[in-house]
């Protein structure tokens, strides 16, 4: 099958920032996709550069298999984008009207205006007067006016509350339902795991991850065994259990980090050393997107 997307070796380069280093993926249709990291890892470069409005320095990026600044394949795609500008002068109404105006089949202006979720008194406002949520959910619609079989969302529900953003959510969910393929920026892992089914993780420009959140979360997430000795023990042991990475003191307690708790804890019981009151966490999933964007930073 043709991916509907495709990447290959893409960098963006701004006078001497590498903003996007070497990137390739290819997205099929009806695929939504999570592209989730950190602030300046490339996130918006590199949905511009899938947008057609802005030229890679080197490697190729495909939409339908053309290039992506052709009208046949903008008319095919959607974006709301991380700085919305639409025209302040406008009320709601007419921005809805005039972005109709745009597409040979766009969707009707009732469908549009269910997107927003705006109030009969909300359509009659300036664009320039809505509140920042506002203008996201206006922004929207706006990107769903052409009926497009791609959708971009660069850090959609910034600035919504928390009913906006559920509206936002079922609404995407729904258009995945109904075969669109979706593409979303995020800082929050959470928001890559409740939505995406497969997240591109993205730092310093690179993709260090790409995969379903479950797989993300099995590589990231530390977990820990735990225990109070019941005399002194030799630190050095348990360093040198194996699949134990690190271990440290507090408050009394003894923390073996691992990637394997049953390994750990069968060669705590084999060892028979004289502990107690044994326990396992699972590290958060924040945390843990924390210490593997920190790991690279120390590589
Ligand atoms: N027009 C530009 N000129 C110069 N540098 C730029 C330009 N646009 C982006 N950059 C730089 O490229 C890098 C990647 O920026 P980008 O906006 O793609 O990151 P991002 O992942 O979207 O971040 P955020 O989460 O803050 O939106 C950053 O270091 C940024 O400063
Ligand atoms: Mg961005």
């Amino acid at each position: 099958m043709e991916p509907i997307i495709e990447l290959n070796e893409v960098s963006k380069v701004f006078k001497n920032k590498m903003a996007v280093d070497q990137v390739s993926f290819s997205i099929q249709k009806g695929e939504i996709v999570a592209i989730l990291g950190p602030n300046g890892a490339g996130k918006t470069t590199t949905m511009m550069m899938m947008l057609g409005l802005l030229e890679p320095t080197k490697g190729s990026v495909r939409v339908f298999g053309k290039d992506p600044k052709e009208k046949s394949v903008r008319e095919k795609i959607g974006a709301l984008l991380q700085e919305v500008s639409v025209i302040d002068a406008l009320k709601v109404r007419e921005v809805i009207h005039l972005f109709r105006s745009y597409y040979p089949q766009p969707l009707s202006f009732e469908e549009l205006v269910a997107f927003t979720g705006f109030t009969k008194d909300e359509l009659q406002k300036r664009a320039n007067k809505l509140s920042g949520g506002q203008k996201r959910r206006l922004g929207f619609a706006l990107a769903m006016a052409g009926s497009p079989d791609v959708l971009f969302f660069d850090e959609p529900t910034v600035g919504m509350d928390v009913t906006s953003r559920k509206l936002f959510w079922n609404t995407v969910t729904e258009l995945k339902d109904r075969g669109k393929t979706i593409l979303f920026t995020t800082h929050y892992l959470q928001e890559a795991d409740d939505i995406g089914e497969r997240v591109i993780l993205f730092h310093e420009g690179k993709i260090i991850s790409d995969g379903t959140p479950k797989s993300i979360k099995a590589r990231l997430l530390t977990q820990v065994v735990s225990f109070t000795p019941i005399h002194t023990l030799n630190m050095q042991e348990i360093r040198n259990i194996p699949h134990v990475t690190d271990v440290y003191e507090k408050d009394g307690r003894l923390y073996a980090l691992t990637d394997n708790t049953d390994m750990v804890l069968a060669a705590l019981f084999k060892r028979n050393l004289p502990i107690q009151n044994i326990e396992i966490e699972r590290g958060r999933l924040e945390d843990a997107f924390e210490q593997l964007v920190e790991k690279r930073e120390a590589m």
